[in-house]
């Protein structure tokens, strides 16, 4: 059968996906037969493909009229009326030995030409076409719920299925007007309910692990960019489907996945969701209202590996296994599941090695198979496929990679990381330092294709200022000056005028200059074990520009850090307005990457406007660090600045006389 052949199309079953799927059939121009066992059933279909095209019609989608795409659409109860017909698609309930007596029912009356479709979502396709005669033109063809709406069909191969019979299938999807995705062999979940039955477990188990449910929801909402929230998808569709669907899979021979007691526990409290009023959510009104999911802190403390990492898990089992493509997994999620992007971007983006070690955090927490890396994942990893970090991952991304001096500057595709390198003096600014900042900063600036920057340190420490061994060698008034021209000035230039957002990763100790450096920064991510401090003052010096920025851009309480030397935490930096949010440290690197990916579905023109807008109020403050700076050259040319010099260095208290 080839789809020029094809005119007259059977849908067996009419309930919630075959009057759909009858639906678009009709829509495409086919002359549908709609099969059910009544016909009450079959009139309730009619009426809701009526209502359906209607509201189609009021939507402007329809070239044609309703009456008309109605008028290609019969009914019957009698499947001998359907010897004649090119393409079969059941939509039975999902009961093996049903559909295996329809399939064989149907095979001695439909001409044998025709061929055959299942839309059975866990049953092996092979074992449906075995109870034909037809099992090469017997394939499986999985339509999303609503069928009218969803754009994507998964068209999965059973063990005998012909080439001829995809082609003709792959064509016939496409005359629906479906974009389509293949699998190549016939796994139990095909592709998209197979990662799904890896994300939606994992849900249900971080909530069973005592994290709240509107932080899990708003976790996949607000950091991964999900239409829905995971729990809030399994309340919409039912937790006594989910539980069903697991139960079947324990049936068939499959080990209980983590999650089955707590969905049997939901379950046996009569807790299915939106239908019986409450499931993880509570619903009180008569119509569906989606739970009301907003941002939280909480959603921070939540790793959003947790759910990529499994799904990038199973999306390399079926890369590996020759079932999927990779373009196929990525389209099947996007499309399927309204991903902003597929498992596999998200997985080059955040690092193969960040998704190997997590999973492998993960199984020595629990124990469970379930998160034993994929082989092709740790074989990645070991030949350097560490994705945009190392410029190919599953995909090829635009890598180049710089070092000025202690700061290494790498072009992640289209953002830029600048590193300080000297984690042996916990990143102290030097010289050579201030001077590759500024080159890596201006490299990034000229680089159009870069569209934020991300600067961080390597080591436990994020920048411990300025370094004492070159303070020290400040000896007069005309040296401070010179070095502030030279070293300090080109930086501070570049950053209060930069076009690009800025983004620091805040790894460890902030200090002095280090942590004053974090004003000409936008946005402010701190590790939940950073400190900060602004000590100058105990070495005999000042923060210059804590003393200035610093009150005006973020807060007059940077005096008593100015006036104390005290330390303060992530959370206290967060209070004062330095910090923009707080992680667990195995979060800093993704949380960078996802503020990236906000960042650049801002239009680039807008971003420049706001940075502009931005960095004239920096400006502002800016001259009065005048203020700030002739203090301390003042300070410099005093005996307590020596001394406080000699003092650090020495690694004792330092004795001031107020000279
Ligand atoms: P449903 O229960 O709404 O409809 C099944 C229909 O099959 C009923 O109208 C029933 O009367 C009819 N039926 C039962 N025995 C029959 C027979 N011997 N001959 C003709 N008709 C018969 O079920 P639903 O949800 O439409 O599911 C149908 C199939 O689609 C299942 O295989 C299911 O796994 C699959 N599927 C369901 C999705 C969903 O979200 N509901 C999504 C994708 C696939």
């Amino acid at each position: 059968m080839s789809i020029e052949q094809i005119k007259k199309v059977a849908v067996i079953g009419a309930g919630t996906m075959g009057h759909g799927i009858a639906e678009v059939a009709a829509l495409a121009g086919y002359e549908v037969y709609l099969n059910d066992i009544s016909q009450d059933i079959l009139n309730n279909a009619l009426m809701k493909i009526s209502w359906s095209l209607q509201k189609l019609k009021e939507g402007g989608k329809l070239r044609e009229s309703p009456e008309v795409i109605m008028s290609r659409i019969k009914t019957t109860l009698n499947l001998k009326d359907l010897a004649d017909v090119d393409y079969v698609i059941e939509a039975v309930v999902e009961n093996s030995e049903v559909k295996r007596k329809v399939f064989s029912e149907l095979d001695n009356i439909v001409k044998p030409s025709a061929i055959f479709a299942t839309n059975t979502s866990t049953i092996p396709i092979s074992y449906l076409a075995e109870a034909t005669k037809r099992q090469d033109k017997f394939i499986g063809l999985h339509f999303m719920n609503p069928p009218v709406l969803m754009p994507l069909v998964e068209i999965i191969m059973g063990n005998m299925t012909s080439q001829k019979t995809l082609e003709t299938t792959v064509e016939f999807t496409k005359s629906l007007g479906k974009d389509y995705v293949i699998v190549r062999k016939d796994v139990p979940g095909f592709l998209v309910n197979r990662i799904n039955s890896r994300t939606f477990p994992e849900a249900i188990i971080m909530y069973d692990e005592g994290y709240r449910k509107e932080d899990i929801d708003a976790m996949a909402r607000f950091r991964l960019g999900m239409p829905m929230g995971f729990l809030e998808l399994l309340d919409f569709t039912g937790i006594d489907v989910s539980y069903n669907v697991a139960l079947e899979a324990i049936k068939r021979g499959e080990k209980e996945p983590p999650h089955f007691k707590i969905l049997k526990k939901m379950v046996d409290e009569g807790r299915l969701g939106m239908k019986s009023g409450k499931g993880f959510y509570t619903y009180t009104g008569k119509v569906y209202e989606r739970p009301k999911i907003v941002p939280t802190d909480g959603m921070y403390s939540i790793n959003p590996l947790r759910i990529i990492a499994p799904a990038v898990n199973e999306a390399a089992w079926l890369i590996r296994n020759g079932i999927s493509s990779m373009e196929d997994i990525e389209k099947a999620m996007m499309k399927g599941m309204g991903w902003s992007q597929g498992p596999l971007t998200f997985a080059d983006k955040f690092g193969i090695d960040s998704i190997v070690n997590f999973l492998k955090q993960r199984y020595n927490q629990t124990g469970n198979d379930y998160y034993q890396p994929d082989p092709l994942l740790t074989e990645m990893v070991e030949k350097g496929k560490l994705g945009v970090k190392s410029g190919e991952g599953f995909f090829k991304w635009n890598y180049e990679k710089i070092d000025f001096g202690p700061v290494r500057y790498e072009k992640l595709h289209d953002y830029a990381k600048i590193t300080m390198r000297r984690p042996e003096k916990l990143n102290a600014l030097n010289e050579a330092m201030w001077n590759g900042l500024t080159n890596a900063f201006k490299k990034a600036e000229e680089d159009k294709e870069v569209r934020a920057v991300i600067i961080t340190g390597e080591g436990r420490a994020f920048c411990a200022g300025d370094d004492i061994e070159m303070m020290h060698y400040w000896k007069d008034t005309a040296s401070v000056i010179e070095w502030a021209q030279k070293t300090s000035s080109p930086l501070i230039n570049i950053l209060t005028n930069y076009t690009k957002p800025i983004i620091a990763e805040v790894n460890g100790l902030a200090f002095g200059g280090g942590m004053e450096l974090l004003i000409f920064f936008d946005i402010v991510i701190a590790s939940e074990d950073a400190i900060f401090a602004i000590p100058e003052g105990l070495i005999g010096a000042l923060p210059p520009i804590a003393s200035s920025l610093g009150v005006g851009f973020v807060s007059r309480k940077i005096a008593r850090y100015a006036l104390t030397g005290e330390w303060m935490s992530a959370k206290q930096a967060e209070a004062l307005g330095l910090v923009d949010i707080v992680v667990p440290s195995d979060q800093l690197e993704i949380t960078g990457v996802e503020i990236v990916e906000k960042i650049k579905r801002v239009a680039p023109l807008s971003t420049m406007s706001i940075k502009r807008a931005i960095n004239s109020i920096r400006n502002i403050y800016l001259d009065k660090l005048q203020i700030a700076s002739q203090e301390l050259i003042m300070l410099s040319s005093t005996e307590d600045f020596k001394e406080g010099m000699r003092a650090f260095l020495e690694k004792r208290s330092p004795k001031y006389k107020g000279k």
